[in-house]
């Protein structure tokens, strides 16, 4: 190890100070810790850009935090933030920058990579991005028959679909619902015959996004895409340069696959994947917003980017998402972590959590490439309450884990549209479940309090809810494209904090490599009649040979 490599956080004086807080933690309740500080529930608290958020309920006391910030900044968080708004190449091990911020920085901006200001680059494909929705919404761009187009399929995967659809999902309420939107990702050819088998072809718009352009499934889906189009449209090939727009970096893949790369939308080595539904990726999710409440939406992240960069710790939102993140992790061996919107419309949000997360974090080496000595990424799971309760909150309330949970909720509903009656009651219903999950989580409910109501004894323990199960709950006014970008940016910049004091690279992926390599050698193997030799385990060449059997030559 030189002496510039950074100091594995296991050893930085803040963790062991850490673990033995974890072990005075276990014997401390949240009902002792709410009876011992009454306003507790009124002090752990932060609140800034309109997201209000209560930690209190979360097992640590004001001391905890404090230790956390100091390993914080034992691990260089600050230099790590400030590093990656100036554009260095904190991304070590593909040697690039990680510029999402500058997706969303104001036209007033200066950010420089590789001695280029990136910012008048962004605000070009914005603009471009801009007028061709203005077109293909006002009717101006029409189909290669002289139609409107009014369904919009998205294909692509893992980042070129999880946040466009998410953000889609999300802001549905905001979206042109004269248009039809579908996102096509997985290479199950059932996929694109869903989303394709009731769309007329001359009015059907495919946005194909791909950041390497490399990727199977979706050069896979792209092409069967173009293939259903132009038989639709009388077997013309020159219809694709009228349905068929591209969002990528590699414009010579766009080209030889057939689109004109005057409609493709460039983005940047500096973009993950996976932080990208805000750049041309966003392409889908702009044709449904329209470009002004994009607009809002960016200016959303970039409040958050703001507030990131510049509060204190101790009263940084995402901050203390990633420290709460370390502390259930990393010393009281909580191994996954619920995302609970009480939200319809925020249904997709767990799913894309788990690739900002999951991806960005899942990782066993530091940056200096040394095994790390503790874990690193939760797995995130979650669904929409009021949902989950009636299915795995059982398991929250009695379960033998320790699941710390963030419940997602909003001050105001959403305006109905389409809907005669006044829903507003259903908003006061889903905010009172959303409050009592929290508080009969933490507080649960002893056998002292069963007593008296006629409950057989041996009954008892059945019903008996320990309390003592964490949550954060996360509040914003009201679902809007500018509140869902905060609340985008809030999650990217935690996982951010996660991995600064990880000490890992949260931006590469190397670990889907592998899979996919064998998945390219395994293909023309199952479409192989004879009996060839296979060189794979046992295992696998017994279910290639299976499905060689099952499968009608
Ligand atoms: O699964 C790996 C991955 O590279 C993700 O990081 C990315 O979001 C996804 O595949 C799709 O990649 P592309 O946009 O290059 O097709």
């Amino acid at each position: 190890m030189t002496g510039s490599e950074p100091i594995p956080a296991s050893r930085q004086p803040a963790w062991s100070a850490l673990v033995d807080q974890a072990r005075q933690a276990a014997s401390t309740t949240l009902t002792g810790r709410f009876a011992a500080d009454p306003a507790r529930g009124e002090r752990m608290v932060a609140e800034a850009c309109g997201i209000y958020l209560d930690y209190s309920k979360n097992l640590m006391g004001e001391d905890t935090l404090g230790l956390l910030v100091a390993l914080a900044n034992q691990s260089g968080l600050r230099q790590r933030i400030d590093a990656m708004f100036a554009g260095e190449k904190i991304n070590v091990s593909e040697g690039r920058a990680v510029l999402h911020v500058a997706l969303r920085a104001p036209r007033s901006a200066s950010i420089v990579v590789d001695g280029a200001d990136v910012v008048p680059e962004v605000h070009s494909v914005l603009d471009r991005m801009a007028q061709f929705t203005d077109a293909v919404r006002s009717g101006a761009w029409r189909g290669h028959t002289g139609e409107p187009l009014t369904n919009v399929v998205n294909i692509g995967i893992g980042g070129s679909d999880l946040g466009p659809a998410m953000a889609y999902e999300a802001l549905k309420a905001y979206s042109d619902r004269g248009r039809v939107f579908r996102f096509v990702s997985n290479v199950d050819g059932a996929e694109l015959t869903e989303a394709t088998r009731d769309l007329d072809p001359a009015r059907t718009l495919f946005v194909v996004c791909s950041k390497s352009w490399h990727t199977e499934e979706t050069l896979t889906n792209a092409n069967s895409a173009r293939e259903w189009l132009v038989a639709g449209l009388g077997g013309d090939d020159r219809a694709v340069a009228r349905h068929f727009v591209a969002v990528s970096t590699n414009a010579e893949g766009v080209g030889a696959f057939g689109i004109d790369t005057a409609n493709m939308f460039g983005f940047w080595d500096w973009v993950g994947g996976r932080y990208s539904y805000d750049s041309a990726v966003g392409l889908t999710l702009m044709l449904a917003i329209g470009v002004d409440q994009f607009d809002q939406m960016l200016a959303g992240l970039h409040a958050i980017d703001e507030h990131f960069r510049t509060a204190p710790f101790e009263a940084n939102l995402p901050v203390l998402l990633g420290l709460l993140s370390v502390w259930y992790n990393d010393f009281l061996g909580a191994q996954t972590q619920a995302v609970l919107p009480y939200s319809r419309y925020l249904w997709r949000l767990p799913a894309y959590l788990q690739q900002l997360e999951m991806e960005s974090n899942g990782k066993r080496v530091d940056l200096a490439g040394r095994p790390v000595d503790y874990p690193t990424a939760p797995i995130i799971w979650g669904q929409p309450g009021t949902n989950g309760q009636h299915a795995f909150y059982q398991l929250l309330h009695q379960g033998t884990r320790l699941v710390p949970a963030d419940l997602i909720g909003f001050w105001n509903p959403v305006e109905a549209q389409g809907h005669s009656h006044d829903l507003d009651h259903h908003h006061d219903l889903l905010t009172a479940n959303m409050f009592a999950q929290a508080e009969a989580l933490a507080f649960g409910r002893d056998a002292s309090t069963l007593s008296g109501r006629g409950i057989p004894n041996w009954q008892v323990p059945h019903r008996v809810c320990p309390g003592n199960r964490p949550t954060t709950s996360i509040l914003l006014d009201r679902l809007t494209p500018e509140s869902l970008g905060k609340l985008i940016a809030l999650y990217e910049h935690k996982v951010f904090t996660e991995g600064a004091l990880w000490g890992i690279d949260s931006f590469d992926q190397w670990g889907v490599e592998l899979g996919k390599i064998l998945a390219d050698d395994i293909e023309p193997e199952l479409e192989c009649p004879s009996e060839d030799r296979l060189g794979h385990d046992s295992s696998t060449n017994a279910l290639i040979r299976r499905y060689r059997r099952a499968r009608p030559q």
